[in-house]
């Protein structure tokens, strides 16, 4: 199979590159990414002479054309995809996550390729705490910019397959977790502050829940519905994970060694979603996926010493990052 592989330099895309290589040896991958601040080409050195890589921008309609044009499937993956970079400089994610996807689409239908367009939970918007998890046919109701973005995007995927027979797929996952994972995003900034000897931050009160999945679950899930699943379907990704912010940061503590009170409390972002749980029952029982990291402590101790072994990898975009937080006006409460 010839595989179009969009934001393969980014955290997930990066790993479903080396998962695929890895464990479908016959796939030819062509990588298409931007290398925006979140790209990351180091990610792909291990395998970059198995790749073709394209540094390129899915808005790019001509160049999209061309690519989608050689291939037999796309899976996208590219897109801005951290929620508090949304709150600060919105039109990024307008551009990248809807024009992109629309042209994407449109080469999809010309050339009638097989696509699966990779989602997001946040579009269903939060939930209470005793309210039951999302399920497929939950109501869309994003709260951030980047999460309007996403279900407006999905939007798009749903109306090309039932107007023009877009052969596409769309999965909406919970919170991943893993190595390659930006240090701007919850748990490596914690793990990386700890390395260097900082207090975790926890946003407000830190009782938000978050339904954590380890990216090469997640990826697991995507091949079975890239290759099994049902056209125009949406199927919800997760592994039973829910936990609050301030438990996930005293699981860290504790692999460090650490008193469970060793974190600073700051500003907490505008419009935070509460809550989010995925119901994954259609994927369990229709495609037969099930998570292999079962046990949260143990995936979080796996990413904690790739961290320690990869400072290259995440050092050069530490300092940067936490003078954008400081920047967006992030105090200690
Ligand atoms: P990421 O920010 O780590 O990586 C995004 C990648 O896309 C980067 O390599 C970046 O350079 C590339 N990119 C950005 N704009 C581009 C453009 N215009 N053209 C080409 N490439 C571009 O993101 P991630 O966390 O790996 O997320 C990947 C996908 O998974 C996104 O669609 C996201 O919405 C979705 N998702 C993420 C999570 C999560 O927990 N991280 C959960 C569910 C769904
Ligand atoms: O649910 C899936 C989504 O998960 C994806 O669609 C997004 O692309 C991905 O970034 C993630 O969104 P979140 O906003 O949930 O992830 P983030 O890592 O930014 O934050 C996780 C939680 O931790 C959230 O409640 C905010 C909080 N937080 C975050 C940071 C960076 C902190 O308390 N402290 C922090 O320093």
């Amino acid at each position: 199979m010839r595989l179009l592989v969009t934001g393969g330099a980014g955290f997930i895309g990066a790993n479903f590159v080396h998962q695929t290589l890895a464990e479908r040896p016959g796939t030819h991958v062509v990588v298409l990414d931007k290398l925006t601040y979140a790209g990351n080409r180091t990610s792909l050195e291990p395998v970059a002479d198995r790749i073709d890589f394209v540094h390129g921008d899915v808005a790019d309609a001509d160049l999209v054309d061309r690519l989608v044009g050689g291939v037999d499937a796309v899976v996208h993956f590219a897109a801005e995809s951290h929620n508090d970079n949304s709150l600060t400089q919105p039109w990024p994610f307008l551009q990248t996550n809807i024009i992109g996807t629309y042209a994407l689409l449109q080469a999809a239908r010309r050339h009638d390729v097989r696509y699966h367009h990779i989602s997001t939970d946040e579009v269903y918007g939060d939930l209470d705490a005793a309210a039951p998890a999302f399920s497929e046919d939950a109501p869309y109701q994003p709260s951030s910019p980047y999460s309007a973005t996403k279900a407006a995007s999905d939007m798009l995927v749903r109306a090309w397959v039932r107007s023009f027979g877009v052969r596409a797929t769309l999965s909406n996952c919970s919170n991943n977790y893993g190595p390659y994972q930006h240090v701007e995003k919850f748990i490596p900034r914690q793990i990386t502050n700890l390395i260097d000897g900082v207090r975790p931050r926890l946003y407000g009160a830190g009782h938000q829940v978050r339904d954590w999945i380890h990216v090469e679950d997640h990826n697991r899930a995507v091949w079975s519905v890239l290759e099994h699943g049902r056209i125009g379907q949406t199927y919800l990704i997760g592994a039973n994970g829910e936990l609050d912010n301030k438990a996930v940061v005293r699981l860290i503590l504790a692999e460090f060694g650490r008193d469970p009170d060793d974190f600073d409390h700051v500003t907490d972002r505008p419009g935070h979603d509460q809550r989010y749980a995925i119901d994954a029952t259609l994927l369990r029982t229709e495609l037969g996926w099930e998570p292999r990291y079962s046990d949260f402590r143990t995936g979080l101790a796996d990413t904690i010493r790739w961290y320690r072994e990869h400072e290259n990898w995440w050092r050069p975009q530490k300092e940067i990052t936490e003078r954008a937080y400081v920047a967006a006006g992030e105090q200690v409460l």
